[in-house]
This record gives C-alpha cells, structure tokens and sequence, in this order.
C-alpha cells in the first residue's frame, strides 16, 4: 500500500493497494462535511485515479464514525441565492460522471444529506452495519440538492424516499440493505476490507468492458427500455475487435485466467 497524497491535500487523504485507487475523506473536525475544498481536492484526486492506467477501481470512504454529514452548513449558511445560481457549486456533483471506473462508497457511521448524495453517486455501497443513512436537509429549512430528490427516488422507490426526504430522518443499514439502496453490509469494523476485497475482485476483468458496461447502467436511469437496450447491444458490439474480448474468449477455451489490457 503506498500514500500517494500531494501534500496540497488537506480535506482528504488518498491511498493506492495494487490497482485499487482509496480517497478517505478527513476533515474529522467537521465529520467531514463537504467543504468547497474538500470537494475540489475529491475531484482532483478522483480525475488523476481516472487517468491513471494502473488504477482499476476506486473506493471513496470516510471515517469508522463518519461517512460524511452532507455538505458544509457553515459555508451554506452565507450562500445567497444570485451567488450560488452564478457559481453552481452543487454542480460538482455532476463531475462524478467523469468517472468511468468503477466508484465503490465504503460508508460507516453517518451518511447524510450531501454524504449520502455522495454515495448515491457511486456504483456501488458498501456499508457497516452500524451506517445510518439520511435526508436531513429538510431539518435545516431546505432539500437535498445534490441528486438526492432524483438518485434516492430511483434507488429506493417515491415513497420511501418521500419518507426519508419529508422527514429528514435517517434509515438504518439493515433498512438501507433491505430497500436496496446499499449492496452489501458487513459488521461494522469489515467495511472497508469488504469493499477493497469487491475492488480487487472487479480489477481483474477487462478495463474496457468494465468502463462500457458501467455506462449502460448508468444509461438505465435515464434512457427509455428501448432506448437503453439499443444502447447496451451497440456497446456489446463495441467490444467485438477489442483485445480484451479475444483474451477473454481464449482464456475460457484455453482454461486459463485472462490477462486483460484494456485494450
Ligand atoms: N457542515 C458543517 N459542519 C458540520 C456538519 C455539516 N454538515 N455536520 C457537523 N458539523 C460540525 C458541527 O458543527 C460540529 O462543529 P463544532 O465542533 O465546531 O461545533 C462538529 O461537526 C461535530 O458535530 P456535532 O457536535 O453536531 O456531532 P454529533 O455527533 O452530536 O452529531 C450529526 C452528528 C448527527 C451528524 C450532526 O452533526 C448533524 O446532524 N450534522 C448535520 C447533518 C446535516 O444536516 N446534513 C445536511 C447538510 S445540507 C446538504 O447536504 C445539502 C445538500 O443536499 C448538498
């Protein structure tokens, strides 16, 4: 395991296992909250993983008591409305999309309001049996406003997110495992050797189909049925000349393990 953080990092540390990137978020004096620093040294560290070759998965996580406590009240609490329409810090959110690799959230502890979002926006969750999970914004005089009304609907159904949204309380992991909003949960110290045992495992099929694959997914949400298995079938077809499928094809028939380029 090597710690790769530039020392301009201040909000986040960043850790690489094998071909595993790992961004802990660590502002523990504000659980951390997502500070426009914070978010900017997330993306920057998340962007330079992306364009690393070696780098197959990448895991975001926070604290064994925190995941994140949403984004940052004491900076919102200045926010006025002409400055955040003009500066639209909450569209860094979208930056996430830039992420082709698989995104895996190791949550522990809270997970709220923008941390929850956060989460949202990965491919996959992994949580500690012990995670809460929540909208609370709404005990703050507002709503979620990065992806939260539209990711947790898709993810858990309209009227359980119109619960948690209304209500602003937090669900617990097993509530969380059972709606589907987390993929797996795990006693509570195992969350982070969970999902760096679910990163090692994805690292080892092909880059290329990986990175296709997750956007057909992603496509689910935002495509027609029709639309979307269009889509699905002309990436599959993408894949024909890759090098990836032949190795993976004559591995099968040769009864050996891949060995995949990317390529
Ligand atoms: N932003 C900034 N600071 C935060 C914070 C946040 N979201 N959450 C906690 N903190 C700070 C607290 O102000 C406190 O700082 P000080 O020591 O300087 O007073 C420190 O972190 C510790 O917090 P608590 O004393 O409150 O810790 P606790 O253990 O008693 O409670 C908690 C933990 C339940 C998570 C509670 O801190 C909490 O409810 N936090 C706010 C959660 C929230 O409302 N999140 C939504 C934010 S808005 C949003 O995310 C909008 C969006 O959609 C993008």
């Amino acid at each position: 395991m090597s710690e790769v953080s530039p020392p301009s990092y201040e909000n986040i540390r960043v850790q690489v296992e094998e071909n595993v990137g790992i961004v802990f978020l660590n502002r523990p004096t504000a659980l951390n909250a997502l500070s426009t620093a914070l978010m900017g040294e997330l993306l920057d560290a998340l962007l330079k993983f992306q364009s690393d070759e070696k780098i197959g998965c990448i895991i975001i996580t926070g604290g064994d008591r925190i995941f994140s406590a949403g984004a940052d009240i004491k900076e919102m609490a200045n926010w006025t409305t002409s400055e955040a329409v003009k500066s639209n810090p909450l569209s860094r959110f979208d930056e996430l999309r830039k992420i082709t690799k698989p995104l895996i959230a190791a949550v522990s502890g809270y997970a709220l309001g923008g941390g929850l979002e956060l989460a949202l926006a990965c491919d996959m969750i992994i949580a500690a049996d012990d995670a809460r999970l929540g909208q609370p914004e709404i005990n703050i005089g507002v709503f979620p406003g990065a992806g939260g009304t539209q990711r947790l609907t898709r993810a858990v159904g309209k009227y359980k997110a119109m619960e948690m949204i209304l209500t602003g309380n937090p669900i617990t992991a097993k509530e969380a495992l059972a709606l589907g909003l987390v993929t797996r949960i795990v006693p509570g110290e195992l969350y982070l050797e969970e999902a760096k045992q679910l990163a090692h495992e994805i690292v080892m099929k092909s880059p290329l189909a990986l990175s296709l694959v997750k956007q057909c997914v992603l496509g689910a949400d935002e495509t027609s049925l029709s639309e979307g298995v269009e889509f699905e079938r002309r990436n599959f077809y993408l894949m024909m000349s890759s090098e990836d499928k032949q190795e993976g094809m004559k591995a099968f028939l040769e009864k050996r393990q891949p060995s995949y380029k990317g390529k």
